[in-house]
């Protein structure tokens, strides 16, 4: 028997119900908020990823599906959406139309060579948001919004984690700083912490392990060392949060894997599904459209983990609905065609090929959910007429077909 690859997983049956109704509900709040739908071709030119995760963060360095193709080209299966969004915004010419704003939105899998477990899959889909051409923090207040409306609507409770990564102006000497105090505690950090003193010392902050983080207690924060810009636009984007008692937390550790943010941070937690608890995460990635050889253009967005979120989602409650067809001869069968024809246009119709008694019929109907079990029998075949059941009403009717 061939199984599907380890970490990767077939979406069938009741799972899939709950996939389509979080991309569908997601879907309709982006969509109120303006975005529109991007497609980004799954396989992509390694150094894409390179140039904007970065290749000093685990997902480049470790996770990447990557291949020579039958051309010899370096590929890669994309490990998320950004950087696709974001060469083909450039590719599109979108960042020479100065002063128009765009906004996409996307879903669909994404890879990842990491161990599986709970929460963490090989193969997993996300949902995501990328805006274009806003610098306001206002812009990154809306999309935090946008997600509390999606999870709201959802039906999903969540912990909001928000932080300031800084800019251009004020990283780099946070970073020294950083590195310093790293060194100075190198010998009793973990060996993952070591690896990264040099090469993303930054990663150091959201190391896993108890020992690691109680050293860093004492680490500098770069909350408190933010430029006067990156400092206002922290300030206001926590007012409006609190204006719109968006509950948060400020987790001055909270660094995200990949390496094209700047100023805003933020992640979705749930204390629900166990170790993997991020639901979403973003933030603002103002340099990473120069970093792929486009005009500066600033930007912001995040994704959800769909996979996570189906952990936690209410579905609605399942009413019935539409029809159900059969008939008890076997020549009355085709008369059904025309009947859900016409019902199609405006409802769900199962139509039964094979003969039954009524008893089988409205089981059928009932196992499928229909809100009407309509079916021929002898005399309604006879009389071109229909006997239709209302499983809700419990009332039912014989009426001529060509009035169905
Ligand atoms: P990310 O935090 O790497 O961000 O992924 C976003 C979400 O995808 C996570 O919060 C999590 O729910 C889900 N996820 C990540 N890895 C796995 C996995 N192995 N198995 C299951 N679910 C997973 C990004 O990917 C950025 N592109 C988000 C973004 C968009 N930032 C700006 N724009």
């Amino acid at each position: 028997m061939i199984n599907a690859l380890r970490g990767m997983k077939d979406l069938t049956f009741e799972e899939s119900e709950r996939f389509v109704h979080i991309v569908n509900t997601a879907t309709k709040i982006a969509n109120r908020y303006g975005y529109n739908y991007i497609e980004t071709p799954i396989l992509e030119e390694t150094k894409l990823f390179k140039r904007s995760v970065g290749e000093s963060s685990d997902i480049v360095g470790k996770e990447m599906y990557q291949f020579m193709d039958k051309g010899d080209n370096d590929v890669c299966m994309r490990p998320e959406g950004t950087a696709g969004v974001v060469r083909s915004f450039v590719q599109a010419k979108l960042d020479r139309r100065m002063n128009e704003k765009f906004k996409f939105y996307y879903y669909g899998p994404m890879f990842r060579y990491e161990r599986p477990q709970k929460g963490r899959l090989r193969e997993f889909h996300q949902f995501g948001c990328e805006s274009f051409g806003e610098a306001s923090v206002y812009e990154d207040f809306s999309i935090i919004s946008m997600i509390g409306d999606i999870f709201e609507a959802l039906g999903i409770g969540y912990d909001l984690e928000i932080n300031s990564l800084g800019c251009p102006e004020c990283m780099p000497p946070y970073r020294k700083n950083l590195i310093n105090f790293l060194t100075e505690c190198k010998n009793e950090l973990c060996e993952d912490c070591n690896r990264r003193i040099e090469l993303n010392p930054i990663r150091v902050l959201d190391c896993k392990n108890e020992k690691c983080q109680t050293l860093l207690t004492n680490s500098p924060k770069l909350i408190t060392n933010l430029c006067n810009s990156c400092d206002e636009d922290f300030k206001e984007l926590k007012e409006l949060l609190d204006i719109a008692k968006i509950n948060y937390k400020v987790n001055t550790h909270l660094v995200r894997g990949l390496d094209y943010y700047s100023k805003t941070a933020f992640e979705f937690v749930s204390n629900n599904i166990g170790a993997q608890s991020a639901i979403a995460g973003g933030g603002r990635y103002d340099k990473l459209v120069e970093f792929l050889d486009g005009k500066p253009t600033p930007a912001v967005g995040f994704a959800l983990g769909i996979e996570r979120i189906m952990e936690l989602v209410q579905m609605p409650e399942l009413k019935r609905e539409g029809y159900y067809l059969g008939a008890m001869d076997k020549e009355a069968i085709t008369s059904l065609f025309p009947l859900a024809a016409t019902k199609r246009r405006t409802d769900k119709v199962s139509l039964e090929y094979t003969p039954r008694k009524l008893k089988a019929h409205l089981k059928n109907a009932d196992r499928l959910n229909a809100r009407y079990c309509a079916v021929i029998g002898e005399d309604e075949f006879k009389n071109a007429t229909i006997w239709v059941k209302d499983l809700v009403e419990k009332s039912e009717v014989t009426i001529a077909q060509d009035k169905f």
